[in-house]
């Protein structure tokens, strides 16, 4: 053979032999190497279960190990889908049962594996502007055309729905599914007022639209418990609300759910081909939430969250503004900064990573465009002590690109 001849398999050939939805997606967001990560919204290492979730991995263990060592379906195990049931059912006073609930990898499979059950090439999805990125990359790796609707400090515009609703009714290619964060949204931090809710959901129904209520933040409750939700609202039909344990126990564990009437739940069931997810895990958390030991963690959570938020909110006034100003989240684990008019959120981005600090780009938040005026800053990762310092050098990066600006 040739010394210089391609190599079977090279990157070029591999990229020639991609699905098409490939080259339509941005990359997801990463962990930074830098010593401050303000970028990745994942949460306090420190606290995480680890004793309660070995105690419980053994006793589910000890319970039934083929139980927990084979395969369980689909649909997932029965006991964890009650559980589940039975808080959503005492907190929306419908009648909530485990053929109600799916267990699914993550709430980001649960997306997925509503968007392959629901979602065909060039059917319409609409999104908040902005929105979460995973949710626009799985709607667009399934075919979707997604349209997103404005936003503004308390989420997504109803006004503003319902005139995209009626234009694509009047287009002919109606919109098939709406796609929601009514509680602390990410990237926003917004939090839908109930009246917005209630007008969503009527807009939703009364254009046939399916919502998809994603939930992942709910539970890092920060100002409160959470108000209606839009499953509520809806009465449990023509809603999907998708959860997880990722934020109240460990990311790592990959163990979400989605719960719609059964109808919907039965047709997610039959869209999995991964064999289910893993019962051991399943039978995992179920162990450790019939322990007790899940609601007093979850208190201690928003403990921390809360003291980190305020940390850096103050830190934020006092070292960035007025290149910034923000609305202070209900929940979750993000501030949205807007830009004072001038700068630009990549060159900040670039400057603050000179300085040691991962944020984000408010530019991967929107299916259409936009966002070049918005920083995402993550509060829930990093102690009072170095946000602080983090968000110091985050104004040493606006004030840099400022009098760049100014001089410009
Ligand atoms: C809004 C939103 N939905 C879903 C997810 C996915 O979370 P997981 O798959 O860990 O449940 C995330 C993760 O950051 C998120 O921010």
């Amino acid at each position: 053979m040739a010394q210089d001849a391609e190599p079977a398999f090279s990157a070029a050939a591999i990229e020639a032999l991609l699905a098409p939805a490939v080259g339509r997606l941005e990359p997801p967001t990463s962990l930074s190497p830098l010593p401050y990560d303000l970028n990745a919204g994942v949460p306090d290492r420190d606290s995480l279960p680890v004793r309660e979730l070995q105690e419980a991995f053994g006793r589910a263990l000890a319970a039934d190990a083929a139980g927990a060592l084979t395969y369980g379906g689909q649909q997932g195990y029965e006991p964890l889908r009650a559980w589940i049931a039975a808080r959503q059912s005492e907190e929306t006073g419908l009648p909530v049962t485990s053929a109600h609930v799916t267990l699914t990898t993550g709430s980001a499979h649960g997306i997925d594996n509503i968007a392959a059950t629901f979602i065909g090439e060039g059917d319409v999805v609409v999104v908040g502007a902005p929105t979460y990125p995973g949710a626009i990359r799985t709607f667009l790796a399934r075919g979707a055309s997604i349209i997103d609707v404005p936003q503004d400090e308390r989420g997504i515009l109803p006004a503003a729905l319902a005139r995209v609703l009626d234009t694509r009714r009047m287009t002919g290619r109606q919109a098939k599914m709406l796609y929601v964060q009514a509680n602390y949204d990410n990237p926003s931090g917004a939090t839908l007022p109930v009246d917005r809710r209630q007008a969503i959901v009527a807009l939703a129904q009364q254009h046939g639209v399916l919502l998809v209520e994603d939930d992942a933040y709910t539970g890092i409750d920060l100002d409160g418990p959470p108000l209606t939700s839009l499953y509520e609202i809806a009465g449990g039909r023509g809603i999907m609300r998708v959860g997880t344990f990722s934020k109240t126990i460990a990311t790592g564990l990959r163990v979400g759910y989605v719960t719609a009437q059964p109808e919907i739940i039965q047709r997610l069931v039959f869209m999995r081909f991964d064999n289910g997810s893993p019962p051991v895990l399943h039978r995992m958390v179920h162990e450790f939430l019939m322990s007790g030991a899940y609601d007093p963690h979850v208190a201690r959570l928003r403990d921390i969250y809360r003291e980190r938020r305020d940390a850096s909110a103050n830190a934020l006034r006092e070292f960035c503004e007025p290149y910034v100003t923000f609305h202070q989240p209900a929940g979750g684990f993000f501030h949205w900064l807007r830009l004072q008019p001038g700068l630009d959120a990549r060159s900040v981005v670039a400057a603050a990573q000179e300085r040691g600090v991962a944020v984000t780009p408010g530019t991967g938040y929107y299916a259409s465009g936009g966002g070049d005026d918005r920083i995402r800053l993550v509060f829930s990762a990093l102690g009072p002590d170095d946000l602080r310092e983090a968000v110091r050098r985050v104004g040493e990066a606006l004030e840099a690109v400022a009098n760049r600006a100014g001089r410009a």
